[in-house]
């Protein structure tokens, strides 16, 4: 774990939810779930210290265009410095369509998120969800992990309901065990 991921998380726990960075086996199955190969435009939303970023840096097709978005300014800043020739923008997933057009930044057919859901209240949740599907391009991949346990409980539940809600199909895929927590990735089309 980065030294900024645990002063970040010391600071602000509600922001960050995760005591932990997600592992490369997790990082590797957003990827599979999010068919990079066929995505010209690719976003990231709450990248951290970079634990999916040099995955889906490492298998963006030739040419496709990449930003992440990250609310925490010192986590923005790591993880910049970490992948110098990425394109980080320190800002907040709720204005996600906002950020991109100031930034030129083309129609994404494939969004990534590691945002901490389970702490969002619904409010929350359903207004990032709205901008997620109104940016993502018709026919276009969102992708997303939960923790195997808590998507149980009501606050699971309740996430899994809002995606069902807001994307025409949804897909729970296979619960990753080689992470800490095992979770499982979320497969959303537009
Ligand atoms: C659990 S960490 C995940 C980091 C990394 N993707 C991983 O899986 O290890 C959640 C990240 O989302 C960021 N975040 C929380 N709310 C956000 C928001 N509204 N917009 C953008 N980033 C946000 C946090 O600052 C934190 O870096």
């Amino acid at each position: 774990m980065s030294l900024g991921f645990l002063k970040s998380f010391l600071r602000n726990p509600s922001n960050i939810g995760a005591i932990w960075p997600s592992g490369p086996f997790l990082a590797e199955e957003m990827v599979r779930a999010s068919d990079l190969q066929a995505a010209s435009s690719v976003v990231e939303l709450g990248p951290g210290s970079g634990a999916f970023t040099g995955h889906i840096l490492a298998n963006l097709r030739s040419g496709a265009h990449f930003a992440a978005i990250e609310k925490c300014p010192i986590l923005a800043k790591e993880v910049s410095g970490k992948f110098p020739d990425a394109r980080i923008i320190q800002g907040c997933a709720t204005r996600l369509s906002d950020h991109l057009s100031s930034e030129n930044f083309p129609r994404p057919n494939a969004i990534l998120s590691g945002l901490p859901w389970a702490i969002f209240d619904a409010n929350l949740q359903t207004s990032i969800l709205n901008e997620v599907h109104g940016t993502l391009e018709e026919g276009g991949i969102f992708s997303t992990f939960a923790y195997y346990g808590p998507h149980r409980l009501a606050s699971g539940q309740r996430f899994r309901k809002n995606l069902e809600r807001t994307f025409t199909h949804v897909r729970r895929n296979p619960v990753v065990m080689r992470n800490f927590p095992p979770a499982f990735v979320y497969t959303c089309k537009r």
